[in-house]
């Protein structure tokens, strides 16, 4: 992808590791992992091969959705430690060679956030247009949902996830003029709104943060189907960011790279939500991963090269292993697919990204009460299993006092026990980090033509190549045999599992359960 400029140059081999920072380690015993546990735990993430992090929300908050409810954006939540304890982070990560990017909220805050109580506020003052308000109680804001009834102002306000999470004023893209509280992107509360959203930004990137992950970033701007106004809102972000933080990455909770690349996001994820058939690959009733065989990669395929041609390779398309809004990667996807998955989602173009605890398998924990608004989520949060000391070693508090309950299936993977088996995931993971490492045409921006991706058929296959090298990949997860005429033959692997694939006049064998990186 020659063509993509403007883009910190540590985006070009960056490996993200998600981290749930409530689920990581907790070092003081109170059963909520925290920051200090963090630091302890930077030479493990190092050692898998991973080069960069992005963390879950760590600011102040009544944790009504996990912390996507902010009620400070300057302060780190006391449970997780000081603003000191992060700022030790981003130190003892760059010590490393590593990058972190933070979670910002931008959409909405907490109902219990100072700004939103002033707005709640029958008298005018400097936050009564901070947030999307109707002006009688009697009118609800047309198909956002609404809180109300508990202000002695008399509105509405709109909400943008929850019920306790009211959505923040950008504006709306085309105010319906009947209707005066909606507000234009370039009124003067909007306007406040985003510049406040940049002071925040500039705090934390000043005291060392590399950049961030932007929560539901194409939702700012009120009816705004097409995204225009939004993403012009993100072109006025990306100026500041030129201006005072060239090298600040940044990536999007969007699912559409046609548009968040142009608005001047540096990434973008394909999620289970949205356009991007994501959910074919690991997560529906037959996900191509799935040794059944029964699934189908080509409508993803389809998509991605949609977004791939339409984003005009302005920035990178990322594929995350999961995260703390989808199931676990291991509750669908079994045994050696799960090193097959891991094959494919490090050969791909983009950063790719993987959720704290999926290079062990670790399991969705089934049946669990929600937790902090996880609901269905809560079983993918629950706490990193490090070793066999008391609570995997995530925490030392008693059994009732920890964040979530820890999975306690028998057969469950520790960190542990993982580095210690030469057959693990962990290893498998760590040793495709280490090729991806060395082969550039498989990192970020090496390009991607994809060589055999046909419905309802396996295998997968692919190439990757920059000015240095092609690489084929091969990719069958299905448990059994498949044949496919191909234009390349495969040299040299430089990484196989599952045996070897055999050609014979242009027609490619591949065996079951299989992934392959080929030199050409
Ligand atoms: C994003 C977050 C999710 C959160 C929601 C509201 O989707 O990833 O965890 O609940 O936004 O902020
Ligand atoms: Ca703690």
């Amino acid at each position: 992808m020659a063509n993509i400029t403007n883009q910190p140059e540590w985006l070009d081999n960056a490996v993200f590791y998600e981290i749930y920072p409530q689920s990581f380690c907790d070092s003081n015993g109170d059963g909520i992992g925290d920051i200090n546990g963090i630091i302890s735990k930077l030479d493990y993430i190092k050692e898998l091969g991973c080069n960069a992090i992005w963390m879950n929300p760590c600011f102040a908050s009544p944790f009504g959705d996990a912390g996507y409810d902010v009620s400070d954006y300057y302060a780190v939540a006391p449970r997780y430690g000081t603003n000191e304890d992060i700022k030790r982070l981003f130190d003892e990560v760059h010590k490393r060679d590593m990058h972190l990017l933070l979670d910002l909220v931008p959409g909405h805050t907490s109902v219990e956030h100072k700004w939103f109580k002033e707005s709640m506020k029958a008298e005018r003052n400097e936050y009564t247009d901070r947030y999307v308000w109707t002006d009688s109680i009697w009118e609800e804001p047309q198909g956002m949902g609404c809180i109300r009834g508990i202000s002695d102002r008399d509105g509405s306000c709109a909400v943008n996830f929850f019920s306790h999470q009211p959505a923040l004023n950008y504006g709306f893209y085309k105010p319906d003029p009947d209707k005066k509280w909606q507000q234009s992107t370039d009124s003067e509360g909007a306007k406040a709104t985003l510049e406040e959203l940049k002071n925040i930004m500039r705090f934390w990137l000043k005291m060392g943060a590399d950049g961030f992950r932007v929560d539901m970033a194409g939702s700012l701007v009120k009816h705004d189907e097409e995204g225009k106004g939004t993403i012009k809102l993100w072109q006025n972000v990306r100026e500041f960011l030129d201006k005072e933080f060239p090298l600040a990455a940044m990536v999007s909770e969007w699912g559409e790279p046609d548009k968040s690349l142009q608005g001047g996001f540096h990434m973008d994820f394909l999620l289970h939500f949205g356009p991007s058939h994501y959910n074919d690959l690991f997560r529906c009733e037959e996900p191509f991963f799935s040794s059944r065989g029964k699934g189908d990669v080509s409508e993803f395929v389809k998509k991605y090269i949609e977004n791939y041609e339409k984003s005009e390779r302005k920035g990178l398309i990322c594929i995350p292993s999961g995260n703390h809004d989808m199931d676990r990667l291991a509750r669908s996807i079994k045994g050696d697919n799960l090193k097959i998955a891991f094959a494919f989602l490090l050969s791909m173009p983009g950063a790719p990204f993987i959720y704290y605890g999926d290079e062990l398998g670790m399991n969705y924990v089934e049946n669990l009460v929600s937790v902090e608004g996880g609901y269905g989520r809560t079983g993918s949060r629950s706490p990193m299993q490090w070793d066999d000391s008391v609570n995997d070693g995530f925490s030392s508090a008693p059994k009732e006092k920890l964040y979530i309950k820890m999975d306690d299936n028998a057969d469950r993977p520790t960190a542990k026990s993982q580095i210690a088996d030469e057959c693990s995931l962990y290893n498998e993971v760590r040793k495709l980090i280490s090729i991806r490492q060395k082969n550039s045409a498989l990192q970020s921006k090496g390009e991607i033509e994809f060589v055999f991706a046909e419905k309802n058929e396996y295998p997968l296959c692919y190439l990757r190549s920059d000015d240095k090298q092609k690489i084929l990949v091969v990719i069958n997860p299905a448990d059994k045999e498949v044949s496919f005429s191909c234009g390349y033959a495969p040299k040299e692997a430089i990484y196989s599992i599952g045996g070897d694939i055999t050609a014979d006049n242009g027609v490619l064998t591949v065996p079951p359960c299989f992934a392959g990186w080929y030199i050409l």
